[in-house]
């Protein structure tokens, strides 16, 4: 069959590239979605179960540092839309070990950007679109200047300083992760700004949701709850995040990859801050609750411990263009995204124990060869 569009999406067996690549491929049989992917530790097939059958569906296991084999894709499969969601994206990780994350998510995203200039160029870039999903931790940290929490009319939920992340706040990135995720950001813009390359840049804030590694801080802690392990919060646990639940963050770059205009940033966020000892306070409360323990039995498992090195205070994303040029909106109230996301994780304990123990990747190898 001639699919209309052959688009690739780069890390599609990861927790947010799960949802998008999910979401394509049910909603757009016309579609042909190439998931490529090289199945590092936080890349597994069996987010993707339910779709890994599906006509207009195809997983290619590569490294989007193989600038030959991506090349050869991107001219076999006539791709012509690439969502690139590949990357390192775990901050601790990236304080120990930065060259990892300097060569995924800076020469990774410039050797796509590269194969497809190549293979985009000499036809025309007519019909082309690189979108390029990034971080808001690109903009830095920002202060809190209402510690107690304020209201403000566009937000509903209390916000926790009177600045937010626009599309215009200059770049400041503290962690080599945002480092890195700063630097493939202005690699993306200049390939628009030298060659012509029609792009697009997304900043998002902090994603949950289903199939989300559990290093990061909601499924961690969901799986040390349940089993009455200790939980390790950051120096005060008065940092504080913008959570938005991930299918709204997939159903974002579904607008923004049809609508988006072409050169464009846009920062994508719920107006949602926790103070993460108070968003950790409400995980107990909802698994205590689910689980039929008495309320606050498990707040004894809160352990401060040492902060994480060059720790950002507050993220908060101003999504206002967003909503202004193209009707997004978040779908989900906290209260409810927290609810189902508590009940999936507690619904899916086999799932963590295959990724807790290493077991999802044994026959990955066998399957589809190391690339
Ligand atoms: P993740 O760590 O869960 O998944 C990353 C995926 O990329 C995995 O499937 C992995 O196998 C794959 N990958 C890693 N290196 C690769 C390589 N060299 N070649 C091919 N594939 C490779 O990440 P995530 O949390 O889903 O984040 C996805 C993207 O969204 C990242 O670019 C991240 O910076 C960005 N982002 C994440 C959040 C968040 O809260 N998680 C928020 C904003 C932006
Ligand atoms: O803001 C978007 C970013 O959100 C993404 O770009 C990153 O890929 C994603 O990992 C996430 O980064 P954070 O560092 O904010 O997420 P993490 O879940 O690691 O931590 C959330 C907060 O909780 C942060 O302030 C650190 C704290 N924390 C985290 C862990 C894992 C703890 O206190 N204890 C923990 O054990």
């Amino acid at each position: 069959m001639a699919y209309k569009r052959n688009i690739m999406i780069t890390g599609g067996a990861g927790f947010i590239g799960s949802h998008v690549v999910r979401l394509f491929v049910k909603k757009y049989p016309q579609y042909h979605i190439i998931n490529l992917d090289k199945l590092t530790y936080a890349g597994n097939l069996a987010n993707l179960k339910d779709i890994e059958d599906a006509p207009n569906y195809t997983f290619v296991r590569a490294d989007i540092c193989d600038f030959d084999f991506v090349s050869k894709l991107i001219a076999e499969q006539n791709i012509d839309g690439i969502i690139h969601l590949a990357a390192e994206s775990h901050v601790d990780r990236s304080i120990k070990d930065p060259f990892t994350f300097a060569r995924t998510n800076v020469l990774g995203t410039l050797s796509l950007l590269q194969a497809a200039r190549l293979q985009w160029e000499p036809k025309g870039y007519e019909g082309k679109l690189f979108y390029h999903i990034s971080t808001d931790e690109v903009y830095g940290a920002l202060e809190l200047t209402h510690p107690e929490g304020m209201k403000p009319e566009f937000s509903a939920h209390e916000v926790y300083g009177d600045k937010f992340f626009t599309e215009d706040t200059a770049y400041n990135p503290h962690s080599p992760y945002s480092a890195s995720k700063a630097s493939s950001d202005h690699f993306v813009r200049a390939f628009h700004d030298t060659y012509g390359m029609p792009t697009v840049v997304t900043n998002c804030s902090n994603n949950y949701g289903p199939y989300q590694f559990p290093e990061k801080l909601i499924p961690l802690f969901i799986n040390n709850i349940r089993h009455r392990k200790p939980l390790p919060v950051y120096g005060k646990g008065e940092n504080v995040r913008d959570w938005l639940y991930v299918e709204d963050h997939a159903r974002a770059i579904d607008v923004i990859f049809h609508e988006g205009r072409v050169a464009e940033t846009y920062n994508i966020g719920g107006f949602n801050e926790w103070k993460n000892i108070d968003l950790i306070k409400v995980l107990i409360a909802t698994v205590d609750r689910i689980l039929g323990r008495p309320a606050g039995a498990d707040e004894d498992l809160i352990t401060y411990v040492t902060d994480r090195a060059g720790h950002d205070l507050r993220y908060a994303i101003d999504s206002r263009k967003l909503s202004r040029d193209l009707g997004w909106k978040p779908s989900l109230q906290f209260e409810e995204g927290i609810e189902k996301t508590v009940r999936w994780y507690l619904a899916n304990q086999e799932w963590l124990d295959n990724v807790t123990s290493g077991d999802y990747q044994k026959y990955y190898d066998a399957m589809y060869g190391n690339r």
